[in-house]
């Protein structure tokens, strides 16, 4: 049953992450988005955060003194009627397997470029990400103010790294240092831009149509006949616009600005709420699609955050509501225990305050006071049960041996070891040929590493040992068309097993991947797996 207020709830929603390469300006396009909001205090202290971040090295320290991160996890604001949450995907030295988990949480993506340097290594991670769920991803080419690559280029630059077409939705005019303007190429309508120089002001601008008489004059003929020269190039050469494709992500929409300077990101947010939908159904294995504005509640975890400080043990877990109408203090059904709790200390968060829920709709984020029991996954909802599908293991990037220094200290040690990588904090694998035994631990994220050595001596009382190794990939063994050990494959690439026994390879470059296909004809590999218990597999 709907209820045509949930109904409205759920149509002005919208909830995405923006995907980019560190200093491509994440935090500034998201400051200004937030100014949009009306929101300026909290923009400035967006920019606060970051910077505190970057002042200090010690990682550890920081998140012992602010006890539960919450801050950089999702930020809600209103902005002309719609509601939107923006989750953040933490990039730098806080990019982890958490930053992939989180766009499982997004609707959609807004993938910012520097337009000096094209898309980047990061991009392409968190795209590939985005693509599995094929999910819209919206593309803002940023700092045109400054000397980049030629737009054309950079077209053919995100057809040929990520393998998407791309239609320009607007142009800009004047490059290398002299943006003028947009063209928009739906509304033929020009904006011209002046002020907002790197303050927190809206920008200035001047609107006149490209069929004006006095359009040449006003933006320079020889910006004009260029203008002219590309769009004709576009409307020939390049892809329709098509919302269809948009919203399946099969094509990018393209915008083009300056977030520093407020130019163009007014114009793409309006475009991109407008596309965008509002949260569509997600499936449920029990009962298939659950349309969000079914009077059920339901909800899934997505992060598990836990404290730092060992004298508070609590976690924080991120819920996504996918139906129905969450309340403060209900009563639900939780997958993993298989029993009905009651929801504790619900809180949103705006910058670096976090407030008290007391109702959400689908599409917000909402944070669970966990004292332990929630898993990455997991289902939360009321009436009879459903699961939804959950969230896969990303392939980690660097792996380490790791061993108690005190060989006595073994048992705490693979109980806290298992305890992290339940949690979703690591993946350990095993090489069972090797011959002795031995722990690898893998993660997406250098820092994870030191956050295990960290928590398994603070909560275990633990030291220890680590030894890099030189693995960069690891692939799930989807089908083998021979034994493992049968295989043709390079020297260095290694066969392992996950922590639920099934086969993976672990390979040190790019290149071995591509071989061992290429040689192994059938050999089908996984950049993802089912996230499963040692129970689920007996
Ligand atoms: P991130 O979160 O993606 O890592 O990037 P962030 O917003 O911190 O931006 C990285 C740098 O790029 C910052 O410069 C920021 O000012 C600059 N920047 C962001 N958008 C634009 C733009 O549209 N044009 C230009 N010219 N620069 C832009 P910084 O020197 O590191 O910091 P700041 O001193 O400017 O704050």
């Amino acid at each position: 049953m709907n209820h045509p207020e949930l109904q409205a709830e759920v149509a002005r929603r919208r909830t995405f992450a923006i995907i980019s390469h560190p200093d491509a300006g994440k935090t500034t396009l998201t400051e200004k988005l937030l100014l949009y909001g009306g929101a300026i205090r909290l923009a400035g202290s967006v920019k606060a955060r970051k910077t505190a971040r970057h002042a200090t090295s010690d990682w550890m320290e920081i998140e012992k003194q602010r006890g539960i991160s919450v801050t950089s996890s999702a930020m809600q604001f209103d902005y002309n009627g719609y509601r939107i949450n923006i989750l953040d995907t933490p990039g730098h030295q806080d990019f982890s397997e958490d930053t992939y988990r989180t766009l499982v949480a997004a609707d959609s993506a807004v993938m910012l470029i520097d337009n000096a340097k094209g898309v980047e290594e990061q991009t392409v991670k968190l795209f590939k990400v985005c693509r599995l769920r094929s999910i819209p991803i919206f593309t803002f080419i940023n700092k045109m103010d400054r000397t980049g690559r030629d737009p054309f280029e950079l077209m053919e630059d995100i057809e040929s790294v990520l393998g998407i077409r791309s239609c320009p939705v607007n142009w800009p005019i004047g490059i290398h240092g002299d943006f003028k303007g947009l063209y928009h190429r739906d509304t033929r309508l020009i904006e011209l831009y002046s002020g907002g120089d790197h303050g927190q002001d809206q920008v200035q601008v001047e609107t006149i149509s490209i069929d004006d008489p006095a359009c040449p004059s006003k933006i320079g003929q020889s910006y004009y006949d260029k203008l002219i020269e590309d769009i004709e190039l576009l409307d020939v050469a390049g892809d329709e616009f098509d919302l269809e494709k948009i919203l399946s992500g099969q094509l990018t929409p393209m915008f083009f600005g300056s977030a520093t300077n407020n130019f163009g990101v007014e114009p793409f947010l309006n475009r991109f709420l407008t596309y965008t939908k509002s949260p569509t159904p997600r499936v449920a294995e029990e009962v298939g699609a659950i349309d969000p504005a079914d009077d059920r509640f339901t909800g899934f975890i997505f992060k598990i955050q836990a404290n730092m400080n060992p004298a508070h043990r609590d976690r924080l877990a991120f819920m996504r509501v996918c139906s129905g109408v969450f309340e403060k203090g209900m009563t639900v059904w939780h997958s993993s225990t298989n029993s009905r709790i009651k929801l504790a200390q619900p809180q949103t968060f705006m910058a670096q305050e976090h407030e008290t829920v007391e109702t959400a709709y689908p599409g917000d984020i909402i944070g669970l006071f966990d004292p332990g029991i929630f898993r990455l996954g997991d289902t939360i909802c009321t009436g009879a049960p459903v699961r939804y599908s959950g969230i896969p293991l990303f392939a980690p990037e660097f792996f380490s041996r790791v061993s108690p220094e005190d060989s006595m200290k073994r048992k705490q040690f693979l109980k806290g070891v298992n305890q992290l990588s339940q949690e979703g904090a690591i993946q350990t694998f095993k090489r069972p040929n090797i011959g002795r035994e031995e722990m690898i631990a893998g993660v997406v994220g250098v820092l994870q590493m030191d956050v295990l050595e960290y928590r398994l001596k603070s909560e275990y009382g633990v030291n220890i040992t680590r030894e890099t190794l030189p693995f960069r990939f690891v692939r799930w063994v989807v089908e083998t068309p021979k034994p493992l050990d049968r295989l043709r494959l390079t020297s260095t690439t290694a066969i392992a097993e996950d922590r639920v026994g099934r086969p993976v390879l672990m390979f040190e470059n790019e290149w071995s991947i591509r071989l061992a296909c290429e040689n192994n004809e059938g050999l089908v590999l996984a950049e993802t797996a089912d996230r499963m218990n040692a129970d689920e597999m007996e």
